[in-house]
């Protein structure tokens, strides 16, 4: 199995030198498992949000969004399954007290044998898993001899499930009733929803609605940087359609999902769909899109036949009819659903990982280096850099009329430190697309160089042509 550790530690660092990722309240020793966005990587994230949201809603007329609130009444959880089944099967260590997911412990241990012998022993799980045969799993672990990373022993538990959602009080009374949870995920946002979007929006089957939102699962084995986190972000969508239509449906967004990602033009070898082996308790259909991550493969969004059974889990609980009327049958039923859920701080991930190349720019008269994230121009923090070549001679007063000017339309850096090798190294450590040097020439015959990030060519352009330059690359 190909990962690359090394290229992956790198990765984090660059994220917290370079003001992307924190770990959360590092000042207290962090928080496992929360981590916080700063200055460029709060950028990047709204960059992926708004280019997921303006897919889903702009270009498709029959999506709306919304933004439902975390806390939930306490029954939407108890109808959606989460409280009974909301779970994964856990294993302790009995020496070091280390819990594990099981089908984490033994993919980590599955990634550490030749490739062959790796994927039959994840097909053996996976076989395990989809009877539920717990002891089964017990018996895997030991066979193989997987030890606790802690203590270094094979002495475990049997196992277990184990819910990951998180609870907490509503109010000051600390009764039964009063315990709500903290979503751990935002679809059941939309399902509860349904009707109230169906009836004031007048949509007509097929239709879907969107949201991005805070999602909260108390994972176990959190590890693996923002890849598995306690506190996330989900990019969600449920496309509601007539029953009988699903498959077709479902298809359907399995590919259009893959042609978003690959918009972005990322090599499509670095993708691939894997289906679910174990279904959720809701879906009748499920595959994961993963992606080549330097940890391998691994899930970036799924895409689920959920049936009716959200809907009418909440017209049962409820009491109330979430029906629909099609008139084009004459019939009433309760939709299927087909769910495309992509996680944001994975999808983040994904982008750095993906842009993220450490060059060596040698040449026989001199040692060069430089660390680049080649960010689709699109979704980079900064899309401009403008440098005044010096701080005098007029120069950074004009660079400062080119920032006004641009500002209005995108995201803008001015520079005046330091030499102008040096200030494109930190713009390509933040994958900025494109700088721009004022120079005495500027002021002569009114040509700026403007220099791309990727190729690191130069050229000589009108320095009125400078905004449309960038705006025709990150439209
Ligand atoms: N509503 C369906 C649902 O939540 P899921 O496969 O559990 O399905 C969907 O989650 C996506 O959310 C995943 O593909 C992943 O990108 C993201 N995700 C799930 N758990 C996560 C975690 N602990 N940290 C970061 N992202 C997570």
């Amino acid at each position: 199995m190909s990962t690359d550790q090394n290229k992956f530690q790198a990765i984090i660092s660059h994220c917290k030198e370079y003001g992307f990722v924190f770990q959360s309240s590092e000042i207290y020793d962090g928080l496992s498992a929360v981590y916080d966005y700063g200055q460029y990587g709060s950028e990047l994230k709204k960059n992926i949000k708004d280019y997921w949201w303006k897919s889903m809603t702009q270009l498709h007329e029959n999506i709306v969004g919304i933004d439902a609130a975390i806390f939930m009444h306490p029954t939407t959880w108890k109808a959606s399954g989460h409280v009974d089944n909301f779970s994964d099967p856990m294993i302790d260590n009995k020496d070091s007290k280390k819990r594990y997911r099981v089908d984490h412990l033994i993919e980590a241990y599955a990634e550490t044998l030749p490739e062959a012998e790796g994927n039959a022993v994840l097909a053996q799980m996976d076989e395990l898993l989809k009877e539920n045969d717990f002891a089964g799993l017990k018996t895997l672990i030991e066979e193989k001899k997987i030890s606790c990373t802690v203590s270094g022993t094979s002495n475990w538990t049997d196992v277990r499930q184990f819910n990951l959602m998180f609870s907490t009080q509503l109010g000051s009374v600390t009764d039964e009733a009063s315990e709500i949870y903290l979503r751990p995920e935002t679809a059941q946002g939309i399902f509860v929803n349904f009707l109230n979007v169906q009836k004031t929006g007048r949509m007509k089957v097929p239709f879907g609605i969107a949201q991005i939102g805070k999602a909260f699962r108390n994972e176990i084995v959190a590890r693996q940087f923002i890849f598995r986190m306690r506190e996330f972000e989900q990019m969600e969508m449920q496309f509601f359609v007539r029953p009988g239509t699903q498959k077709e449906w479902y298809e359907k967004w399995k590919e259009e999902r893959m042609q978003w990602h690959l918009s972005l033009g990322t090599d499509p070898s670095k993708y691939r769909f894997k289906d679910h082996v174990k279904l959720a308790h809701y879906a009748d259909a499920a595959v994961d899109i993963e992606f080549d991550f330097p940890i391998g493969f691994k899930e970036v969004e799924g895409i689920h036949s959920r049936t009716d059974f959200d809907l009418k889990q909440h017209q049962e609980y409820s009491k109330k009819k979430i029906q629909y009327f099609d008139t084009e049958i004459n019939q009433n039923y309760v939709p299927y659903v087909i769910e495309t859920s992509i996680g944001l701080d994975r999808m983040f991930l994904l982008t750095v990982c993906n842009a993220y190349e450490e060059q060596d720019l040698s040449t026989p008269e001199k040692q060069d280096s430089r660390v680049v994230l080649k960010f689709p121009a699109k979704l980079a923090p900064i899309k401009l850099a403008v440098f005044p070549l010096t701080k005098k001679d007029g120069l950074p007063e004009v660079a400062q009329l080119l920032v006004n000017e641009c500002k209005q339309h995108f995201h803008c850096y001015y520079e005046e430190k330091d030499s102008i090798g040096k200030r494109y190294r930190r713009q390509d450590a933040i994958g900025t697309p494109f700088c721009v040097t004022i120079d005495h020439q500027t002021k002569e015959d009114g040509t700026v160089t403007i220099r791309y990030r990727d190729s690191m060519e130069q050229e000589r352009v009108p320095l009125t042509e400078v905004k449309n330059i960038v705006l025709s690359k990150i439209m």
